[in-house]
């Protein structure tokens, strides 16, 4: 039976999120964890560890335990798990709610089941698993029940996963390794190349969030970074253009592009002619990249719109799964029978 705090969990390999039913988004962390190596003990976890990362000396290490869609230190993912799961749920821990969770795609069914137990350690009575598209898809309060063809592509920071629905079920599908954070990566490397300035994941970040774009950007904006010269090795500062952003997006944005048109090719005829009618939505973080829907517009000419909050579509499909209706048990169920494929 549902209970009034049950939750929704989005376990991202950047960010953690907690839905609550009747309250809404309750958590927004950073999936970051702070541990003193020498030491073997944790200082801190979420936004308190994120303002840690890539600036921590000798012994202390903050590190995101989770890459590239995939667990890289299980310990951590359950101290991380652990530690987020019980703030956020706090006194209500004792009337033991129920969870539905998403996980990275690469996550495999070990791990799945590990993660259900940590989840039962943090408190909850049950934990289903929901297959990450299908959150997304229920997040955005996308129909795919009956048998028409939607597509829905999940940029997170690690991976992306471009997906067909149809008749409550994925016709055809793919999760690549490319996300937000292959676009920090390509931008490191442009500087690196063009101006010999080494700079980190963080000031990468920023700079995409600020003038990064998909698209030829149109105005003149540019911005501060500061990194290490590779020449003289010490702290350089220099503006860095629009077009110079755009310019290391290029091939990342265009390998995305290119998913996205293999999964279409793969798609039987009828449901990719729906798709050319109702287009594409684009969930996840990685979605509020400027002008990313123009591209996938420009080069498949398929209409794409991104979600209103896209880093939290995953999160709300889970809140929304806790509904028990026949359609939800039936995603659940389903999502079950995959994992164990
Ligand atoms: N305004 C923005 N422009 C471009 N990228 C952004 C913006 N806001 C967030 N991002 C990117 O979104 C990504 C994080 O998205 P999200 O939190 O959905 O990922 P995640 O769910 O943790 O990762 P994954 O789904 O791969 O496990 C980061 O790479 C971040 O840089
Ligand atoms: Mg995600």
């Amino acid at each position: 039976m549902a209970q009034v705090h049950d939750i929704g969990v989005d376990l991202g390999t950047s960010h953690v999120l907690v839905y609550m039913r009747g309250r809404g988004i309750i958590l927004r962390e950073p999936a970051v964890v702070a541990v003193d190596r020498d030491m073997d003990r944790v200082l801190a976890v979420g936004s308190d560890a994120q303002r840690l990362l890539g600036r921590t000396p000798g012994s202390i290490q903050a590190v995101r335990p989770l890459r590239q869609g995939a667990i890289t230190d299980y310990d951590l993912v359950k101290t991380l798990l652990s530690d987020l799961i019980g703030h956020a749920i706090g006194r209500r821990l004792f009337s033991r709610p129920r969870a539905v969770m998403s996980v990275p795609t690469g996550v495999n069914e070990i791990e799945k089941r590990s993660l259900i137990s940590i989840m039962f350690d943090a408190g909850m009575r049950r934990t289903q698993i929901l297959e990450r598209p299908i959150a997304a898809a229920l997040g955005v309060g996308m129909r795919f029940d009956e048998s028409y063809g939607s597509m829905i592509v999940d940029v997170g920071a690690g991976a992306t996963d471009i997906c067909v629905l149809s008749s409550n079920e994925i016709t055809v599908g793919t999760c690549i390794p490319l996300g937000g954070d292959a676009f920090d990566d390509a931008i490191i490397r442009y500087i690196r190349r063009k101006h010999n300035l080494l700079i980190g994941e963080r000031t990468a970040e920023e700079v995409k969030i600020n003038i990064g774009s998909a698209i030829e950007p149109t105005g003149e904006l540019k911005m501060d970074v500061t990194g290490r010269n590779l020449v003289s090795g010490l702290p350089k500062t220099m503006a860095v253009s629009a077009a110079e952003i755009y310019d290391a997006l290029t091939e990342p944005v265009g390998h995305f592009v290119e998913a996205i048109q293999a999964v279409i090719e793969r798609t039987p005829p009828q449901l990719a002619a729906d798709i050319f009618d109702e287009g594409i939505v684009l969930t996840g973080g990685g979605a509020a990249l400027s002008g990313l829907q123009d591209a996938v517009f420009r080069a498949l000419h398929i209409p794409c719109a991104v979600a209103e909050d896209p880093q939290a579509s995953v999160v709300l499909g889970c809140g929304r799964a806790l509904e028990d209706t026949p359609t939800m048990r039936l995603l659940l169920n389903q999502s079950k029978r995959h994992w164990r494929r």
